[in-house]
């Protein structure tokens, strides 16, 4: 499937990441030398986004549009061929109500879905497999996940595999516990959707914490038979919570391009004399 569309949720509260996200918001927060939401944007744009659409809070537009289509600072490097649109969530109602705010925008159109919390490694792109994946209808992609991510993540309800990497998705649950665990294959926070995810989407009733789940109209169009799930080779970073936000930095620090080298052999030294 060719995808030219991208919506990165970025509203929300940031509670996880508490103080640093007391006044600012959590996807500007810097990751390395640029925010979280360029990984994310830069990753979509890497897969072939055009058009990239960010779900924010009322009042962060303007740092979106500051950031990204800066008339005096001029393109980001890398991005002079995507467009970057900030769609404002009045109400903090949950990922799946940020994802449909997006609808008028996208469309008919598939687009990716990337969550700003989980970031790839470097060279562990996933959206281009996802994309060959994609046939009729949406692909989620997915991760052995170990128990402790159980009560943290969205996790599938798998059926047929069709190869190594390729399982059918019968069907999701939120954060279900150890408990109503369906599988160990949870969601890694990047989906590729047809239009169907906001159909579902409208008809899905609040989940967990009250809010609209994400995860509740994955388990919809699962359930009408048109939902694949593509396991990556790699983890994802998880940029969430304090000590993810520092393994990220490190590893995205480590494989920068202009002082990566000297950031190892500080990292080196440093955990030697630990
Ligand atoms: C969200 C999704 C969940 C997914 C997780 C990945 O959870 O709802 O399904 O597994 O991201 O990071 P949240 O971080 O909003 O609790």
């Amino acid at each position: 499937m060719d995808v030219e569309v991208a919506v990165i949720p970025a509203a929300g509260r940031g509670t996880r990441m508490r103080p640093a996200t007391r006044a600012l918001p959590k996807a500007m927060l810097p990751i390395v030398d640029r925010p979280a939401v360029q990984w994310v944007v830069e990753e979509a744009a890497r897969a072939g986004a055009r058009e990239i659409f960010v779900v924010v809070d009322p009042g962060v537009g303007v740092l979106i549009e500051r950031h990204f289509n800066s008339q005096e600072e001029g393109p980001l490097a890398g991005l002079e061929e995507v467009t970057v649109y900030p769609i404002v969530q009045d109400v903090p109602r949950g990922l799946g109500d940020a994802v449909r705010t997006a609808a008028g925008a996208v469309g008919n159109r598939g687009f990716y879905t990337l969550l700003v919390d989980n970031l790839v490694y470097p060279d562990g792109d996933v959206l281009p497999s996802m994309a060959v994946a994609a046939q009729a209808g949406s692909v989620v992609c997915l991760r052995e996940l170990g128990t402790e991510f159980l009560a943290r993540y969205g996790f599938i309800v798998p059926g047929e595999w069709r190869d190594e990497h390729i399982v059918e998705v019968l069907g999701a649950i939120e954060k279900p516990g150890v408990e109503a665990a369906p599988s160990k294959l949870g969601l890694i926070g990047r989906y590729l959707f047809t239009a169907e995810i906001f159909d579902a989407l409208d008809h899905t009733p609040p989940g967990v914490g009250g809010e609209l789940q994400l995860t509740d109209a994955i388990n919809v169009v699962g359930e009408s038979g048109s939902c694949l799930g593509y396991v990556a080779c790699d983890d994802l970073l998880d940029a969430g919570t304090p000590s993810g936000y520092l393994e990220a930095s490190t590893v995205l620090g480590a494989a920068h391009a202009d002082f990566g080298a000297r950031y190892r052999a500080f990292v080196t030294e440093f955990t030697e004399g630990l």
